[in-house]
């Protein structure tokens, strides 16, 4: 009997956009889900943007907008990226959707009844202007031990001692630069030493977690006592609010996974499925459900996310599958060496094949690091996709294009018969993610396969009209063995499965199409597989990516160590602005046609801008006092164009004008050159 199997992702923050180290992850979870489905168990692939938190709400801020309008930009933007490099998810969700709002509330009435939330008291630091508690990476001050300025304030970079935020000498927000004040406010936890015996016995089955991770959970958390878990926050936070604790909001982790559940709902109601069959526990249906996560998010997903559902009557999680960071030729992704790259950059520069190609060729079952290196990445693209698998192809298909393939399979001396029993164990490397073993069997075939073409030299057979029936055998040998390959590979390389579908016309949609060799069919004119990559194409992507902005992703050298606290997982805004960012930024030449003083300001005037023909602007700046209404009309400044518009007290403003200085008196409206047109586009 098939399977019934709900696959995950983490789910990616809104906040950032996706990069290669993401990509790890979604690759290889899209790999496994292909793979359950060729091998035609039902297996659906869910996933949603995880939208909630201070990060977005400050960045939202940032940009003058609502949360909603920066959540739905992300959100295309990830699924661009995801599309561009053949990542196809089932259904992909919101956690600021309906249906987690609703699962978070079944799961909170669980976890209340259970008598699990407990109130305490927290102290933190509160930005007065910014009116926000500031999770400890917005802080930064000096150091209270070495004494060394610009340190976060949860550790010190530079003596890597930690500390509470309230220690930090002379503390700023790096959200307003504001002094923050010392503020005590009711937090609610849940109180995990309760579920101690279940996660102990959960954990340690040997079931469900790779063995470094059930050692990692018994050495750092389940030897002593479970703390409890901070999960709610106080006003202003962008997330759902407490029921019964109004004015108080879910900590992101808590409804982050409930995601999961919501995305899947979502599904259900679209295609009809039966969102209670899959995640309640119920052991007569059978649903496994496996996660794909990064070791950075071990805890969340091994600990608390059990503890939630057991407690809530849903079902566990068969595996947690749990991978390493990437690395880029040895090191952190670094934004100064280009190698932090966004996924976008690199679909510009090269095709996405080859890194699922790549990444599965590195990917084991552990949770050691992956290393992208940029050599190696080249050669083994070449070798081994070009050189070794399309290259059976692009030398066997012509020669066949109009007699079709023999009739009867020909004497390959077992070749076929000899890959064909390697479905199983290579099956098996699939199922444990251990796709490079996995891809060195299939090279393995795709060698012996080469040296048949090699050996049977069909180019020369070709120069022989004698020889033409051989010729036919020998290219119906080459294209099944390379038929096979493609089946082997098609998790990976969907799109060569495809094609290969169409050259042989028979689409490859099952693992037992590696059983038995096509024969007597046709062969449609061979197209265009897979290009070489060129070292330039390459370095170009990494000249662009030293370009790309920054988030705050940090490679942990192992899995975090447990710093006395669950770590926050809140990521920083990015202080880089890409050149993506700034040609967003639509600047342009205007005439100010009209200008007059806000009566009920003492900061503002109001200008009438024209950006050439009958387009006019109304915008607000705050340079009263400094320049006279008359001084500017008739004017060429220059405006940003495309700011949101802002409802102000006295009206809209549709724009910004640019100057320069520190404020007060000192600002200088830019001006253009006489020449210039209003409307002309400013770089
Ligand atoms: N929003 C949380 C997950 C919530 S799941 C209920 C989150 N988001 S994330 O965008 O920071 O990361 C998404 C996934 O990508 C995580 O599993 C993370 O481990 C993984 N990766 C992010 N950067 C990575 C690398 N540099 N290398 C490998 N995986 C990485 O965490
Ligand atoms: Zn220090």
């Amino acid at each position: 009997m098939s399977r019934r199997i709900l696959v995950t992702s983490a789910l990616p923050y809104a906040n950032g956009h996706i990069h290669l180290g993401h990509l790890v992850e979604y690759l290889q979870t899209d790999m496994w889900v292909r793979f359950q489905k060729l091998r035609g168990n039902r297996c659906v692939y869910i996933c949603a943007d995880d939208t909630h938190g201070t990060a977005i709400m400050i960045r939202a801020r940032q940009e003058g907008r609502p949360e909603a309008e920066l959540i739905a930009d992300m959100r295309d933007a990830h699924l661009r990226d995801f599309t561009a490099f053949g990542i196809e998810f089932d259904n992909y969700g919101s956690t600021n959707s309906e249906s987690t709002r609703q699962w978070c509330h079944r799961v909170w009435k669980s976890l209340r009844e259970a008598g699990l939330i407990v109130e305490k008291d927290v102290t933190q630091l509160y930005d007065p202007e910014a009116q926000t508690f500031l999770a400890d990476r917005f802080v930064k001050g000096t150091c209270p031990k070495c004494q060394s300025p610009d340190q976060y304030g949860d550790s010190c970079d530079k003596c890597g001692c930690t500390y509470s935020p309230a220690e930090l000498i002379n503390p700023k927000s790096t959200l307003s630069g504001a002094t923050p004040e010392i503020r005590t406010a009711a937090h609610l936890f849940v109180a995990l030493e309760q579920k101690h015996a279940f996660l102990n016995e959960w954990s340690q089955s040997g079931k469900h977690l790779q063995s470094e991770v059930a050692n990692y959970l018994k050495g750092h958390f389940l030897g002593e006592e479970l703390r409890d878990w901070d999960i709610s926050r106080p006003a202003p936070y962008f997330g759902f609010e407490i029921p019964d604790s109004p004015g108080n909001y879910w900590y992101v982790w808590f409804d982050a996974p409930i995601g999961y559940i919501g995305s899947t709902a979502d599904w259900c109601e679209r295609v009809g499925e039966n969102v209670e069959e899959i995640w309640s526990a119920q052991p007569e249906v059978n649903w496994e459900i496996h996660h794909f996560i990064g070791k950075d998010i071990t805890y969340f997903h091994t600990l608390f996310w059990p503890a939630m559902l057991q407690t809530a009557g849903l079902r566990l999680p068969e595996k947690v599958h749990i991978h390493g960071f990437l690395t880029v030729d040895g090191e952190k992704m670094s934004k100064s060496k280009g190698t932090f790259v966004m996924a976008s950059t690199y679909a510009k520069h090269l095709d996405p094949a080859y890194l699922r190609y790549y990444y599965a060729s590195k990917l084991g079952s552990r949770l050691d690091d992956l290393d992208l290196n940029l050599d190696e990445f080249i050669t083994k693209v070449n070798s081994d996709l070009v050189g070794k698998v399309v290259n059976l192809a692009s030398r066997t298909a012509k020669f066949v294009q109009g007699t079709g393939l023999s009739a009867q399979y020909p004497d390959d001396g077992g070749l076929f018969a000899q890959a064909a029993s390697e479905a199983e164990a290579i099956a098996n490397d699939y199922e444990n993610c251990d796709f490079s073993a996995a891809m060195r069997r299939i090279m393995a075939i795709a060698d012996r396969a080469n040296r048949y073409i090699e050996d049977n030299a069909p180019w020369t057979l070709k120069k022989d009209p004698a020889q033409a029936t051989r010729l036919q055998d020998v290219c119906t040998v080459g294209l099944n063995l390379f038929r096979q390959i493609a089946v082997y590979l098609a998790p990976v390389l969907p799109k060569l499965a495809e094609q290969t579908g169409r050259l042989l016309n028979a689409p490859i949609d099952n693992w037992n199409h590696s059983q038995q060799p096509l024969i007597g069919t046709a062969v449609a004119a061979f197209e265009h597989m897979l290009k070489r990559v060129e070292p330039t194409q390459v370095q170009a992507m990494i000249d662009e990516g030293k370009q790309d902005a920054p988030t705050s992703e940090a490679a942990p050298a192992a899995l975090p160590a447990d710093s006395g606290k669950y770590l926050e997982q809140e990521p920083l805004t990015a202080e880089h602005c890409t050149i993506d960012d700034f040609v967003k930024v639509d600047l342009r030449v205007a005439r100010v046609l009209a200008c007059q003083e806000v009566k009920e300001s003492n900061k503002l005037l109001q200008l009438t801008l024209s950006l050439g023909g009958d387009q006019t602007r109304n915008v607000f700046a705050g340079i009263k006092g400094v320049y006279k209404p008359e001084d500017l009309v008739g004017q060429l400044v220059i405006m940003c164009a495309n700011l949101a518009p802002r409802k102000m007290k006295f009206g809209l403003s549709e724009g910004m004008v640019l100057a320069a200085g520190a404020g007060g008196q000192e600002i200088f409206v830019l001006r253009a050159d006489d020449g210039a047109q209003p409307g002309m586009r400013v770089h």
